[in-house]
């Protein structure tokens, strides 16, 4: 399952607050999004947290974003071990602070060894990058062009040896997909909710 958290700032408008606040209690949506996955099976779930355009809002709400990110990871880390999840960071995390950045590789550490559900989070990620990053891992790699196939670039994506998501979600009612897991989606089911991120509940 891979899923578009998106309609913090209407949230927010919504209730006359400012655009952080949205962000603040989407945090509880992400935390009942993972635990319930993981309860129900789920093999893998992809939050898109945030995208390389994201870094075109203001200065303030990024670090806010950053800030939010790095309390989770440090709240959430030992739920994360107590229900055997593993965590990875799928995009390019050399962009990020080297704090977050540090706190990332904390909690990928940590959960390496566990062997229940796959928790990607999405963080400066783009579907196209993606794509361009894999490519330039294909050609590093010295594979001979005629050689190159759908399995051999997918191997080079930062999913690889993961399964396609079978569904994607997006919430607050936007028909797009911003440029999210533009490989991995050619065959998932799309499911857009109008209930806004904060508000999603499994
Ligand atoms: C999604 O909510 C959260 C992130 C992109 C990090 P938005 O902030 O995009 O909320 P809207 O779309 O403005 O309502
Ligand atoms: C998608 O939401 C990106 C994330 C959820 C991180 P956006 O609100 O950034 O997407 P657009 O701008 O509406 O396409
Ligand atoms: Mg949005």
């Amino acid at each position: 399952v891979a899923i578009i958290m998106d309609g913090n700032g209407r949230w927010a408008a919504r209730r006359h607050l400012p655009r952080v606040e949205g962000h603040r209690a989407g945090i509880d949506a992400v935390r009942d999004a993972v635990e319930t996955s993981a309860r129900m099976g789920i093999r893998v779930l992809t939050l898109y947290a945030f995208s390389m355009e994201n870094w075109k809002r203001p200065r303030a709400e990024v670090s806010t974003l950053m800030t939010l990110l790095k309390r989770y990871l440090r709240l959430e880390l030992d739920t994360l071990l107590r229900n055997g999840i593993r965590f990875r960071v799928i995009g390019r995390p050399d962009a990020l602070a080297p704090d977050v950045r540090d706190e990332l590789a904390r909690a990928v550490e940590r959960t390496s060894g566990n062997t229940g559900m796959q928790f990607n989070i999405a963080l400066n990620y783009g579907g196209r990058a993606e794509i361009v990053d894999a490519a330039r891992r294909l050609i590093e790699s010295g594979v001979a062009a005629a050689d190159v196939d759908e399995r051999r670039l997918a191997d080079c994506l930062y999913t690889a040896g993961q399964p396609d998501p079978d569904l994607l979600i997006r919430t607050s009612g936007e028909m797009r997909i911003s440029n999210f897991l533009l490989w991995q989606i050619a065959y998932a089911e799309i499911w857009v909710t109008d209930t806004l991120w904060p508000d999603f509940r499994c």
